[in-house]
């Protein structure tokens, strides 16, 4: 608390930050002056509060956010975040992803992918003392780790000792600062509506991360608990959640300027890496992601036929690897061609010169940063293999035998002792993310991921792989392709992992049964473990030795930011967060202007009758019958379908409500334009705009095209 009135102090005076920044709810007092400026008409103090309007109507889906739209539990988020559970009730002859879907009444709502939750945040609280008390300068790295994680395993424990809750120790500023969430955690999920892909996806990957745009990203999920208004797990005998808040959509929209907000979870943002980070990060590893996730699409399709039930099960994982190979590729081109190496290069200098100017800041910054490059090289040396690695867990053989078989080890020690992620509060998780499965696996397509990543293990030189992996697959320097193939024909032929009923029946059984297992993808996971586990222990000892530096690089870089009268919020890292702004164009290139809004009209321009430029038929003619409804926008003459902000948000904030100055739904957050995904390394006011589905468009299609009038009728809509 102390730093904050520090900054207060700073923020106060300044008034120029409006756009960037990701606020914690805590902090919004101390911009209270910006926010009334910027046109918020509520206190800041009211939104600081978590169970209060409208902070209580916003939730979090884990990875997207959303908010309650009606006192009936009706749940608001993109279309591309309900995704996954679209494409898990879509078969080849119902295919809801290309019909789109709607529940007329409340029986006819299907359930949301496996494992799918809401959760609502009711609670903050800074617990920075307690998870710090007991670190010393002398410990090794692992012994830091262990004991940060042994203190939050304790804080989450107490902090669900009521089971509807969900815990969580977050930390900020890369260790600074700790903050424990407690969320109340929904897990009957069900899915209420969603337009056809054709709406929903308009433009695919072609208009992705693009302006001028014209989605209709948004469907609606609903929150069911028990009949004691608990949460509870999926039965038929559960009703309707009934939220203590909800927010009003306002059909009358907003108008180039006006004030908006967003409240939402922020995934990650990376503004405050050193010079070093920036440059592995844009030179050596998104150049090797976005390689592999354009290979990874190119192996998925080239094993599945378009339309087929294989490549249905595999669309969502389709559409999240090409959304994040458009996203680094963009990155790396606005690397390329712009000055963020420069600018990150003469901060590094700036803030050494800053820091060593002064004996007492030399002597408390100066030994953090230089050992921070040290530990960042160390942790760069050997990326290639950690990321490959990282993504055979793509393959679900890979990934649930290695899963199954730690969750038998974990079994034999105390809850408390157990590894995060393996504990009771865990096993629920686990058995859902093994049913999942069931809609996502197809062995053919398995067994040529896995076949394309082992592939590219296998060139790296051999110091920098595991010999027990290499024994297992007979991989070595002379490698065969041939071989490798067979021997995964082997294993897919043989392993009954693919069957649910067998995977589920695995997470009872014994470390012995594991080692007595004939599947070839148990038998990899045991005979694979302890090197496996020894390079675990590695990144925990490492990232135990970060957290003693870079909360001290951080709080370098605060006191020099506050120097010069720059904004200080913490990266994003999938917690609340509130960023505010207006309505507004930008100009992408020099000579171009892009207006913030874009029309029904203008999507008829893009229109090819066929993907991802197919709207429904029915659409086409609403528009062509200019039968606008009351969601017509004068100044544009149509109904607006996608508009830009100048918000600071980035992926995490997708499905977040877009509010006006009242807290009112004014469309949904759903995407940013191509020239600010680097803003998650580096901000530009300039270039920063976010995009938004309208609230118009949204009402306009439930009503004129898809006839979801049930819904319109359960929100109340502001007129
Ligand atoms: N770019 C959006 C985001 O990361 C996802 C959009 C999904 N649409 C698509 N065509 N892949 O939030």
């Amino acid at each position: 608390m102390k730093k904050l009135i520090i900054l207060a102090a700073a923020l106060c005076t300044g008034s120029v930050f409006a756009d960037e920044g990701m606020w914690q709810p805590h902090q919004l007092p101390t911009i209270a002056k910006d926010l009334k400026k910027a046109g918020l008409k509520l206190s800041p103090e009211k939104l600081t509060n978590l169970t209060d309007f409208p902070m209580g109507a916003i939730v979090s889906l884990g990875g997207c956010t959303a908010s309650f739209v009606s006192d009936k539990g009706l749940v608001v988020t993109n279309h591309h975040c309900a995704y996954g559970s679209i494409q898990y009730n879509s078969t080849e002859e119902n295919n809801l992803l290309e019909n789109g879907f709607l529940a007329k009444k409340l029986g006819e709502e299907l359930q949301a992918a496996a494992g799918s939750r809401i959760y609502v945040t009711e609670n903050i609280v800074n617990v920075s003392n307690q998870i710090k008390k007991g670190l010393t300068g002398s410990m090794s790295g692992s012994d830091r780790y262990a004991h940060i994680d042994n203190m939050s395993k304790k804080l989450v424990a107490e902090c669900e000792s009521d089971k509807a809750y969900r815990c969580s120790v977050v930390n900020f500023h890369g260790g600074l600062e700790y903050y424990l969430f407690k969320q109340l955690m929904i897990r009957d999920v069900r899915l209420v509506h969603a337009p056809a892909n054709s709406v929903g996806k308009y433009g695919g990957d072609i208009d992705n991360w693009m302006w001028p745009r014209h989605t209709g990203d948004y469907a609606f999920y609903r929150a069911y608990v028990g009949k004691d208004g608990k949460p509870a797990d999926f039965s038929e005998d559960n009703v309707p959640f009934k939220p203590k808040h909800h927010l009003k959509v306002n059909a009358k929209g907003v108008d180039d300027g006006d004030y908006i907000m967003v409240l939402g979870y922020p995934g990650r943002t990376n503004r405050y890496r050193t010079a070093d980070e920036v440059k592995n990060t844009f030179t050596e590893n998104y150049p090797l992601t976005k390689e592999l996730m354009g290979s990874l699409v190119e192996t998925i399709k080239g094993n599945s036929e378009e339309g087929s039930d294989e490549r249905l099960k595999y669309a969502s994982l389709i559409a999240g690897l090409a959304n994040y190979e458009k996203n680094r590729g963009s990155m790396m081109e606005s690397y390329h061609k712009g000055t963020t190496q420069q600018r990150k290069d003469q901060l590094n200098k700036e803030l050494r010169k800053w820091v060593n100017k002064k004996s007492s800041r030399k002597k408390q910054f100066g030994g953090a940063i230089g050992e921070l490059d040290n530990l960042v090289a160390t942790s760069h040396a050997t990326y290639k293999r950690d990321t490959i690695f990282g993504y055979a867990s793509i393959s679900s053989m890979m990934s649930s035998a290695s899963r199954l078989y730690r969750l038998a080890l974990e079994k034999q020690k105390t809850d408390m002792e157990r590894e995060s992620g393996y504990q009771e509060r865990d096993l629920n998780r686990i058995s859902q993310s093994m049913k999942r499965i069931s809609r996502r696996y197809e062995a053919k397509v398995d067994q040529a991921i896995l076949m394309n990543l082992l592939t590219r293990y296998a060139q790296l030189p051999a110091k920098e792989r595991i010999q027990d992996v290499d024994r297992f697959f007979s991989i070595d320097d002379g490698f065969s392709e041939a071989r490798l193939a067979k021997k995964l024909d082997k294993m897919y032929a043989k392993t009954k992992l693919g069957d649910e009923a067998v995977r589920l029946a695995w997470m009872e059984k014994s470390v012995a049964d594991f080692e007595k297992s004939e599947d070839p993808f148990i038998q990899y996971a045991v005979k694979t473990y302890k090197a496996r586990k020894a390079l675990e222990d590695k990144s925990k000892d490492l990232s135990g030795k970060l957290n003693a530096v870079r909360p001290k690089y951080m709080e370098a870089i605060i006191a020099y930011n506050k120097s010069k009268g720059l904004p200080i919020y913490a990266d994003a890292n999938s917690t609340l967060r509130v960023t505010y702004g207006n309505v507004k164009g930008y100009s992408p290139k020099d000579g171009m202007y892009a207006v913030p809004f874009t029309t029904l009209d203008g999507l008829l321009q893009k229109e090819i009758g066929e993907e991802p430029f197919n709207s429904p038929k029915k659409l086409l003619d609403v528009i062509n019958k200019k039968d606008y409804g009351s969601y017509y926008k004068k100044d544009i003459d149509s109904v607006p379908v996608n508009y830009l902000g100048t918000l600071d948000i980035t992926g995490g904030n997708s499905g977040s409500p877009t509010l006006n100055d009242k807290a009112e739904l004014v469309g949904l957050v759903f995407d940013g334009v191509y020239e600010s995904i680097i803003g998650d390394w580096d901000y530009d006011p300039s270039l920063n705009r976010s995009i938004h589905v309208d609230s118009r468009y949204m009402l306009w299609v439930m009503e004129k095209v898809d006839g979801a009038h049930n819904l319109i009728k359960e929100m109340d809509i502001v007129r």
